[in-house]
């Protein structure tokens, strides 16, 4: 695990959602309240973008076709078996920073169509 450094945390807006590129991944953070939060930025449904989105107690709503997560725990409203990752975040010398786990280990094209031939498609990192 390896926390990043993204933003500080004077220029976080509350209730806004920001999106960092960290370490080739797409973040999205947000602050409500006292407390931040980092969830991937990534829609699991089509891949649009979360930031893009407006977030409402405590979800942000994706802009593509109004799928709901918990900025918290990462959870579809209504479906909590589909999630988006979320990440840890801390506060180090007004610096908000992420921790992001190891990236996967760089696949093939080879060997990710073959992964999901055989049904073990990987699609988090
Ligand atoms: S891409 Fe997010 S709901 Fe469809």
């Amino acid at each position: 695990m390896n926390w990043h450094r993204v933003l500080q945390i004077d220029k976080i807006a509350k209730g806004r959602g920001y999106r960092f590129d960290v370490d080739g991944r797409y973040i999205f953070v947000t602050r409500l309240a006292d407390k931040t939060h980092a969830i991937s930025d990534l829609c699991p449904h089509k891949g649009a973008s979360l930031s893009e989105g407006f977030i409402k107690n405590g979800y942000v709503t994706c802009p593509a076709h109004f799928w709901r997560f918990d900025v918290v725990d990462g959870a579809k409203q209504g479906d909590a078996r589909t999630r988006v990752p979320t990440y840890p975040t801390r506060i180090v010398e007004s610096w908000l920073e992420v921790e992001l786990p190891p990236r996967a280990v760089e696949r093939s094209l080879r060997e990710i169509l073959l992964a999901h031939a055989r049904g073990k498609m990987d699609t988090t990192g």
